[in-house]
């Protein structure tokens, strides 16, 4: 009831459906908030039926308002431990508004119920003061990345942190897919990755091929043991691969390229034609479970169509593997390596930041440093 003093009168105050407004119901503990939100929705239930409105209702702490989710008029009752839920209704919310207000003028249909959504305990959503997003570090050293959240297979590698709770981000390539493109422009940290990928697989017992043009810094950056072989050049023939590789046995390793943009690998003749290659051979599925291939890139011009020596190769990996996206700068990169992201989700800086796409939606990670004390391999071609 209202009170209008100037007339003597407490006539009803109503809250009118069709209108814009929102009604905001302040006040201090006890003083009757909860009580006024029972009070709409019984009489909304009441003067309603449950074609004409539709009633949404978050609760931050239970207050009792859980029974009216049995009121036929009611989508649900919703409380903070549920915000996958909360989030679903959220995106629906916002796409129910948009679809109604381009449909409204044309349509001639019934109309649709009214969308009610009651907010018990505001001052809780809107509470800044939760520190609920903290920011990526700009630096993950290797050795102090925090241990995955599940436990993982011994052939399982870290990556860097990242994801919604900045966990561990890693990829298994024996057991999981196992070709990966690290993907960049120059200097966002394409070879540092490939060195940490290098202690990394080492330590799971896995072998490393290293493969490097002499502008690159990777093999200075490799650990120090001998399940690492390393070739260097521009211009390499098949046979010194699979001699290098021949090290290994039948043991699992890895072939690690760095700059593969700027190697071309020499197939053997076979007849009139070209053999394929230890990289053709290890692209296929077939080497799965046994053998693994990590190629580093500024891979753009190749996956749009620029013609490049291993042209073939990355765009195979591109459709069939994993991918690291560094540092994109804008929707064409990330378009050509087939990673979908919003406009809000580009950038040029920092080195070492970029997206791990493995299954469809692309994360976001700070990807690990090899440690400063492992580094400083001066040796190169062994
Ligand atoms: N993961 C990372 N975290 C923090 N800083 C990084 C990371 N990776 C690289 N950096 C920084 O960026 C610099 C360039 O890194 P790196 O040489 O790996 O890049 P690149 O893409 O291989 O460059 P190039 O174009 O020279 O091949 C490094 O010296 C380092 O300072
Ligand atoms: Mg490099």
């Amino acid at each position: 009831m209202a009170d209008d003093p100037a007339e003597q009168a407490q006539p009803a105050e109503f809250f009118d459906l069709a209108g814009t407004d929102r009604l905001m119901v302040a006040g201090g503990p006890q003083s009757g908030r909860t009580t006024f939100a029972r009070t709409l929705i019984t009489s909304l239930a009441t003067r309603f039926r449950p074609d004409q409105a539709h009633l949404y209702v978050f609760e931050r702490h239970p207050a009792g308002l859980s029974d009216y989710s049995r009121l036929p008029h009611c989508g649900g009752v919703f409380s903070p431990a549920e915000p996958d839920r909360i989030r679903r209704l959220v995106t629906w919310l916002d796409q129910e508004v948009h679809r109604r207000a381009t449909t409204r003028s044309m349509s001639k249909a019934a109309p649709l119920p009214r969308i009610v959504v009651i907010i018990e305990g505001w001052e809780h959503f809107e509470d800044h003061s939760d520190p609920a997003f903290p920011a990526l570090p700009t630096h993950a050293p290797l050795d102090e990345l925090p241990g995955p959240e599940t436990p993982q297979s011994p052939t399982w590698i870290p990556l860097g942190v990242g994801g919604p709770e900045h966990t561990t981000v890693g990829v298994d390539l024996i057991q999981g897919p196992h070709l990966l493109l690290l993907s960049g422009p120059h200097g966002s940290g394409r070879t540092t990755i490939a060195a940490e990928l290098a202690h990394s697989l080492r330590r799971a017992g896995i072998g490393v091929l290293a493969i490097a043009p002499p502008r690159s810094p990777l093999p200075h950056l490799l650990p120090e043991d001998s399940g690492v072989r390393v070739l260097t050049g521009i211009s390499l023939k098949d046979s010194e691969l699979r001699d290098a590789a021949a090290a290994f046995g039948d043991g699992p390793y890895a072939v690690i390229l760095d700059d593969a943009d700027h190697i071309t690998l020499l197939p053997t003749q076979q007849g009139f034609t070209d053999a394929p290659t230890l990289l053709d051979d290890i692209a296929r599925l077939s080497a799965r479970g046994h053998q693994a291939l990590v190629l580093t890139a500024d891979a753009t011009p190749v996956l749009t169509g620029f013609p490049g020596p291993l042209a073939r190769l990355i765009n195979t990996i591109v459709a069939t593997g994993n991918r690291i996206l560094l540092t994109p700068a804008g929707r064409p990169t990330a378009v050509a390596h087939n990673i979908t992201l919003e406009p809000d989700q580009y950038f040029t800086a920092p080195p070492g930041r970029g997206y791990l796409a493995a299954g469809r939606s692309p994360v976001l990670v700070q990807l690990a440093t090899p440690q400063p004390g492992s580094v400083g391999r001066q040796g190169d071609t062994r």
